[in-house]
């Protein structure tokens, strides 16, 4: 646990939960304002977790408990005590309805009050800090249901989204799970897999860059818990929200659509740690620490769709791609390794993330360093080193991940792992190039266990009035 007060300033991918600023949506386009608040706080400047300076970053976490109190904790009072809630909905939030027991003025935390927009150019949920809580689920549609049917639970999805989003109840039959709590930085992200173009007659608009991902030789892939009509991916810093919002889309689905599968997962909660810090995943790593950056100049080009020229359909403007792999980790075995030989299959140190040739988390990798014997220090088959752009053809993808834990299995070993979620503007040239290396021959191979498999269409934002995938069911 020592490494959680590591001191140095924490790379520019960090996950940052903890930080009353870092749990802000990031990229101009998915900003986020705490309710209550008269407009929408434009995330960037901000110290959002996937694209702030390191000194943006090194601000003293606010506790609800005390500590420095944030802007948005102060909009969180506002918002509490009913000042603006017009302007974020003009309907009485879960926030703006205490308890007959409750004190009116006190405020939400700055965890409860952080609120992200649902409109916008993209979508929420991609470029938004890791959130302590998600689901990923998906839906295949019902026999005899085709486009219309999509259409309007679309509609209804993203109204329910909308709502939800800015910490109101539900439309119809609310379950109440949610209430007292703010919006916690619920977000809800939907995409279309491969199926759903045929289910609908939409063919011609199915993206190419949507065809089945290749078999990789180290699959072990359920066909039962992979790809889907519909995907949904569920986050909130609040579990109780979280499941709030998987209830309300399920029940939205109605007869139009069934649930396939449904994984849920978690990540470090706010105010965990001491500053903010890139997330570690169950293998202990600090793992995000080289994503691509909302502020590199080719972050959009790399993560999302054109407005035109990328031979996408023009519904999928200013969209992504989302590849889920569940990918269990065989914990067991990770954990026999000597702390050396788990440094040694990723490149980089344990406690700190920087590489094994020296610095900080944020220090470039000596990838020619080799030590007295002659070695490499970071070894040929080190996962951060075969991973990097610069060995596979530029490929790069926003890695956007959840940890999963489902018990243990059968065999009495950990059911436990990585929900791995990564964007791209094309799979081609992202995903596909780096897992084909990975599968032929990453030291970290031996010990994961890819098991499920989807790839998604996550169409752009959708304009205020404007339904998710609206320029695709009535285009
Ligand atoms: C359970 C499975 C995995 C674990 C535990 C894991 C862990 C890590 C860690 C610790 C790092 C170094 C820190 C960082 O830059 O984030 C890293 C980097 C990276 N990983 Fe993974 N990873 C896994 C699976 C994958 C998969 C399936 C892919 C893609 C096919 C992937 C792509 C990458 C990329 C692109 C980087 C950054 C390379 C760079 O830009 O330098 N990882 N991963």
């Amino acid at each position: 646990m020592a490494d959680q007060s590591t001191p140095e300033a924490p790379a520019p991918g960090a996950d940052s939960p903890g930080s009353a600023d870092s749990v802000r949506a990031l990229g101009s386009e998915d900003s986020v304002r705490a309710p209550g608040s008269a407009g929408s706080a434009s995330a960037s400047g901000s110290a959002g977790a996937l694209g702030s300076t390191s000194s943006e970053r090194t601000a003293p976490l606010a506790s609800p408990s005390g500590g420095p109190i944030s802007r948005r904790r102060l909009l969180g009072t506002a918002g509490a005590t009913g000042l603006a809630l017009g302007a974020v909905g003009g309907a009485a939030g879960y926030a703006a309805a205490p308890s007959a027991e409750a004190d009116r003025t006190t405020p939400l935390s700055s965890v409860g009050a952080d609120q992200v927009m649902f409109h916008g150019k993209h979508q929420p949920g991609i470029t938004t800090a890791l959130q302590a809580r998600g689901h990923l689920v998906t839906f295949d549609l019902a026999a005899g249901a085709g486009r219309k049917e999509a259409a309007a639970l679309l509609r209804r999805w993203s109204e329910t989204a909308r709502r939800l989003m800015a910490g109101e109840a539900s439309a119809q039959d609310d379950t109440d799970v949610a209430r007292d709590a703010g919006p916690s930085s619920l977000t809800v992200t939907f995409g279309f897999g491969y199926s759903f173009f045929a289910r609908t007659g939409l063919e011609e608009q199915r993206p190419d860059a949507l065809d089945p991902l290749p078999d990789f030789s180290s699959d072990h892939l359920d066909k039962a818990r992979s790809n889907g009509d519909l995907w949904v991916q569920i986050g909130a810093n609040d579990a109780l929200v979280a499941f709030h919002a998987l209830r309300a889309i399920q029940k939205d689905a109605g007869s139009a659509a069934r649930v396939r599968w449904q994984m849920n997962g978690f990540n470090r909660s706010p105010g965990a740690t001491t500053q903010p810090m890139t997330a570690r995943n169950l293998m202990g790593q600090i793992d995000g620490t080289r994503n691509p950056k909302p502020t590199d100049t080719d972050f959009d080009q790399r993560i999302f769709v054109p407005e035109s020229g990328s031979g996408d359909p023009a519904w999928m403007r200013y969209g992504s791609y989302a590849v889920v792999r569940r990918i269990r980790m065989l914990l067991d075995d990770w954990e026999k390794l000597s702390l050396k030989d788990q440094e040694d299959v990723i490149g980089r140190k344990k406690s700190t993330g920087a590489p094994l040739t020296g610095g900080s988390e944020t220090t470039e990798p000596d990838l020619e360093k080799t030590d007295s014997g002659g070695r490499l220090i970071i070894p040929i088959n080190a996962h951060a080193r075969i991973t990097r752009p610069d060995q596979n053809g530029g490929a790069a993808m926003l890695r956007r991940p959840f940890s999963f834990h489902d018990g243990i299995d059968r065999d009495g070993v950990p059911d436990a792992g990585l929900l791995f979620v990564c964007w791209q503007a094309d799979p081609l040239r992202g995903f596909v190039p780096v897992q084909r290396k990975l599968d032929r021959g990453d030291a970290l191979s031996k010990y994961i266990r890819h098991e499920a498999s989807g790839l998604f269409a996550v169409p752009g934002g959708a304009a205020e009035g404007e339904y998710v995938g609206q320029r695709l069911l009535e285009g």
